[in-house]
């Protein structure tokens, strides 16, 4: 297995209905995961990319949440149609997806 050079974590934490923190679970983290895994597949990109889930990264109110790394991106609100852009544009050509970027306040 050859070391990644990006490394995308998804917040795919689950907690029991009504929960004050809400949780990326509930969100469609699920779905979320799944399009990286299979964009992956369809891109055999496995030499350089890594898609893993995650427990809670925090910010759950604005899950689904997804972080980069090396950069350490934190990614709020993705959706399953989201999922091709960040492969495009930050983990191909390194361009940060700012629209979907965390504020400096939460990350
Ligand atoms: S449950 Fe996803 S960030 Fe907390």
């Amino acid at each position: 297995m050859s070391k990644p050079v990006k490394h995308v974590f998804i917040c795919a934490q689950n907690r029991p209905a009504g929960h004050p923190r809400s949780c990326c679970a509930h969100k469609g983290a699920d779905a979320v995961l799944q399009a990286f895994w299979r964009e992956l597949q369809q891109r055999n990109a496995y030499d350089r990319i890594a898609a893993t889930w995650s427990g809670c990264l925090g910010p759950c109110d604005s899950g689904v949440n997804v972080v980069v790394y090396p950069e350490g991106v934190l990614y709020q609100g993705v959706t399953v149609t989201d999922v091709s852009e960040i492969f495009d544009q930050h983990l191909v050509s390194d361009q940060i997806v700012e629209r979907l970027r965390a504020p400096a306040s939460v990350w």
